[in-house]
């Protein structure tokens, strides 16, 4: 079967464009590399053949080895090295700087590869990283950590889905990491951060801040409960969808309306609570119906909780919000009330108790204490005051604190 000329000839032009890519495994003297794939791209501006590109995947490597031979391909672009077991990233696995130096290498994917600790100076001499992905693995951060990216001064994209350790667990710590890696990194080329899958619960306003040009956010699939983002005047995108937010509050909507670039705001699957205390869930409806241009999808928005789940929150009327909000404060103020006589009339009953025994049981107490008060008036204490007592006599002066 033919086809048509037009095809052949849309074919030839994208093949001539782009150059053709010619696949190789990579050579033997790549020690770790022997079952990767190495492709070199051909055009007309370099005749002599170069590895441009390495991808390895799956290969369940647990040392180093492999990317330290990376120093012997000087001409790589893009670097694909996945499926592994490394745990750690060493310092200056790209090359040592003074010699080595991968300028070429804009792309690098390191996902899938268990890696639980990043040294600051993992991803030196390789400053024209563009694109950075560490998808899924099991990144510890703290405050040391705090420069990591610093190096990579051309960063464009970050992919950290699912990247942090901890995730999938409620003890979610990650948020706090992430902060301080961010603003100690100064990647102010940043413009796409994907942060799906991290389990995060909150993310402080600030957090984004050393971020200017950031143009695109993606925080679907975590557990947030509050939208509350300063900064962030170029955001274009932002993607919170499948969180557990109950409502925006004004002060929210109020930060999100400044952002004036920003056209997309996915909020679907949220866990919507649509109740009229303090008048949250009304004004976030009429927002979405008089504002909001940039809300993905909003007449589709569901109440997830209380009276009114199931119902899309654009559709009710205060009628319907009237009467929804359970006012847990009246609950338990009227409890503790309930509780503090409860407490009073045991006390009371206590105390009346022990006042009738003590009457019944007079003429024994009375006893007892008198036998008590004999030796006590004999004791080594009376003595000394009498002593005091006759200096003072003798003298004729005041008892001195020796005395006493
Ligand atoms: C990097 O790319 C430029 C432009 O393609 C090329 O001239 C240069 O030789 C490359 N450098 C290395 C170390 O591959
Ligand atoms: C950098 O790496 C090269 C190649 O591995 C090595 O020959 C050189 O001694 C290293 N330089 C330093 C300062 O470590
Ligand atoms: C929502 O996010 C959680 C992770 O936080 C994920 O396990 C779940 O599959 C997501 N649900 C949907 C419908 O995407």
């Amino acid at each position: 079967m033919d086809f048509p000329f037009g095809v052949w000839l849309l074919c030839w032009t994208i093949a001539s464009h782009q150059g053709a890519v010619f696949s190789i495994s990579c050579p033997h003297h790549m020690v770790g590399l022997e079952n990767c794939e190495c492709s070199s791209f051909e055009n007309a501006k370099t005749p002599v053949r170069h590895i441009d590109e390495v991808v390895c995947r799956n290969l369940g490597h647990t040392s180093h080895q492999a990317l330290e031979s990376l120093r012997l391909v000087p001409h790589i672009q893009r670097l694909e090295y996945t499926g592994n077991d490394i745990r750690e990233l060493a310092a200056n696995i790209f090359g040592n700087c003074s010699q080595i130096h991968l300028v070429n290498l804009t792309y690098v994917d390191l996902s899938h590869n268990n890696i639980e600790i990043i040294h600051g100076q993992s991803f030196h001499c390789a400053p024209n990283v563009r694109i950075l992905k560490l998808n899924y693995n099991k990144w510890r951060v703290d405050g040391s950590h705090a420069r990591i990216f610093s190096s990579m001064p051309h960063l464009q994209e970050l992919h950290l889905r699912a990247a942090f350790a901890g995730t999938g667990t409620p003890a979610g710590g990650s948020t706090i990491g992430l902060r301080s890696v961010l603003q100690g990194s100064h990647i102010v080329a940043l413009r796409k951060l994907h942060l799906e899958e991290n389990d995060l619960q909150f993310v402080d306003g600030q957090t984004f801040c050393q971020l200017p040009n950031l143009e695109e956010l993606y925080l679907s699939d975590n557990r947030l409960t509050k939208l509350s983002l300063d900064c962030l005047d170029q955001l274009r995108d932002l993607y919170v969808r499948n969180n557990s937010i109950p409502w925006l509050t004004e002060e929210d909507i109020r930060s999100l309306e400044r952002k004036k670039y920003l056209s997309v705001l996915d909020l679907r699957n949220n866990q919507f609570q649509c109740t009229d205390c303090s008048a949250r869930t009304s004004h976030f409806r009429d927002w979405l119906l008089t504002g909001s241009r940039f809300v993905v999808d909003k007449s589709r928005l569901t109440c997830t909780k209380g009276r009114l789940a199931g119902r899309k929150i654009t559709s009710l009327t205060d009628d319907d919000l009237r009467g929804t909000c359970p006012k847990p404060h009246h609950d338990q103020k009227s409890r503790s009330r309930t509780k503090s006589i409860i407490t009073a009339v045991i006390l009371s009953v206590i105390g009346l108790l022990v006042v009738v025994f003590i009457y019944i049981n007079r003429h024994g107490i009375q006893k007892t204490l008198s036998k008590w008060g004999k030796p006590i008036r004999n004791s080594a204490i009376m003595k000394r005051v009498h002593f005091g007592y006759r200096n003072m006599n003798s003298e004729n002066s005041a008892p001195t604190m020796a005395t006493l």
